[in-house]
């Protein structure tokens, strides 16, 4: 029960990582807040976690949202100790076939809005707060039809550091957390053609040799956002099966 009493939001916590995320804070007694942009699994995850959740649908993207998102919570909780900053997008496109609505629209949803939601939670945190981004093993890889993606995710690792150092001196931590291969709906949504080949090759890249859980990812992302990672702030925790580690 290392969250009791505490309120974790999640941004980005109607499916896949967010999700599992948002159970395992429930789990572990905190009072939870999951954000998305489809109704349906709002409410569908909202009735699968067990506890107090507050679903709340906003765009990530949408500036103008974040204030009315923050006095949402603010209704309900009078203060954030855990955001988990998890929304976002894939997409494999080969560079050449990159178009600025295609470049604008990943930015907009796995960085620029990430970076706004923030400065806008902030009032609501304070000394012993935590801060956890969700990057990808894709800002320190190389791979073909990846630019656009991996370079959003290398500006919230950036985040995490240079956040991190912003905020040590009011007691928020804020670390990232890289995932590998991950079994969640990003990888139906990523309008490959051959879904169980992607899957298949990407198994097969992996030390382990399997793709990652969500719940193991969670695990991760709790661990930051607990007091067991007291000391821990600026870094970026790969969970990947040994693929970039090794
Ligand atoms: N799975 C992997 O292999 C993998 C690997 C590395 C990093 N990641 C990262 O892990 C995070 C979670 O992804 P996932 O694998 O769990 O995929 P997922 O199941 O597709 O979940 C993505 C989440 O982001 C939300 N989201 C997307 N666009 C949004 C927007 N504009 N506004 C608000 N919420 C938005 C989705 O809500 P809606 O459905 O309502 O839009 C959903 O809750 C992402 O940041 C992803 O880049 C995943």
């Amino acid at each position: 029960m290392r969250f009791k009493e505490k309120v974790a939001v999640v941004l980005g916590g109607n499916s896949g990582i967010g999700l599992a995320s948002a159970k395992a804070f429930a789990e572990e007694g905190a009072r939870v807040v999951i954000t998305g942009r489809n109704p349906a699994t709002l409410q569908q995850a909202a009735a699968a976690i067990d506890g107090d959740v507050l679903a709340l649908q906003s765009d990530i993207s949408d500036l103008d949202a974040h204030t009315a998102l923050i006095d949402e919570i603010r209704t309900k909780h009078d203060r954030i100790d855990v955001l988990f900053v998890n929304a976002g997008v894939g997409a494999f496109i080969p560079f050449e076939e990159v178009t600025p609505e295609n470049y604008d629209e990943i930015f907009a949803i796995n960085m620029r809005g990430p970076y706004f939601a923030i400065q806008k939670a902030l009032p609501l945190m304070g000394e012993g707060g935590a801060i956890v981004l969700c990057s990808s093993i894709g800002h320190c890889a190389g791979l073909p039809g990846n630019s656009v993606y991996a370079a959003s995710k290398a500006g919230m690792r950036s985040l995490a550091r240079n956040l991190g150092a912003e905020l040590v001196g009011r007691g928020i931590r804020v670390n990232c957390v890289s995932p590998g291969p991950t079994d969640t709906p990003i990888i139906t949504r990523s309008k490959v053609d051959d879904i169980e080949a992607m899957k298949a090759q990407m198994r097969s890249v992996v030390p382990m040799k399997r793709m990652g859980e969500p719940e193991e990812i969670a695990r991760a992302v709790l661990f930051l956002a607990s007091s067991d990672a007291s000391f821990i702030t600026g870094i970026d925790l790969l969970v990947d099966g040994g693929l970039i580690s090794f």
